[in-house]
């Protein structure tokens, strides 16, 4: 029985899509069940419908900030889709304890700089501020606290002189697009074996 992973996002997807193809090849030990996008204009919806994958919407914004309401909706969708998996993938919004514990052990985020360095945003801006000469991502197991859990993956990139936050982001999200899915497929053999590249 192949693993059933669902995938969390807030918009392009670019990750969820990685992840999507990836398990479409027969030898891999998980099939997408679910992309839930936290925002019904996230491009990242569209992408997974045309590969065939269910979507779901729950919008954080009429919950006005009651996090736990918009966590039981979340989970309504999870207890509908029935994954072994969650994958986070450019998720955006910050989840509680009380959603994140039950999943403790089977839930992962993929976060772009080198963990534990940089946690939070504007990740390649604090790496080319500090004169990194590497930079990175890191896959994760997702715990409480943010971008904090053990570490599953990362995949390097050297720091040019010339380089911008955009530049950078965007050779680190090349990086994400390979990472990504050697982890999991890993992580759905249940081999803990860490991934570095
Ligand atoms: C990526 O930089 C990823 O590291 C972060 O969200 C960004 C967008 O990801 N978590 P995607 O294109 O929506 O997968």
């Amino acid at each position: 029985m192949k693993k059933r992973v669902a995938i969390f996002i807030s918009g392009g997807g670019s990750n969820m899509v990685r992840l999507v193809e990836d398990m479409a090849n027969a030898d891999h030990p998980a099939e997408p069940v679910l992309v839930l996008a936290n925002d019904a204009g996230a491009g990242g919806l569209k992408k997974a419908a045309e590969l065939g994958v269910a979507t779901a919407v729950v919008d954080h914004r009429p919950f006005n900030g009651d996090r736990p309401a918009f966590e039981r909706a979340l989970q309504g969708e999870l207890d509908r889709a029935r994954p072994d998996i969650l994958c986070l993938a450019g998720f955006m919004r910050v989840l509680t304890e009380g959603f994140v514990g039950p999943w403790n052990g089977r839930m992962l985020n993929i976060h772009p700089s080198l963990l534990p360095k940089y946690k939070g945003l504007h990740t390649h801006a604090r790496a080319l501020e500090a004169g990194d000469r590497e930079h990175g991502c890191t896959v994760h197991l997702v715990t409480p606290a943010l971008d904090d859990g053990p570490i599953l993956g990362q995949a390097r990139v050297n720091v040019r002189a010339d380089d911008t936050p955009d530049s950078l982001a965007a050779r680190v999200l090349e990086r994400e697009h390979k990472l990504y899915p050697a982890v999991l497929r890993r992580f759905a053999a249940g081999d803990p074996t860490p991934v570095f590249m």
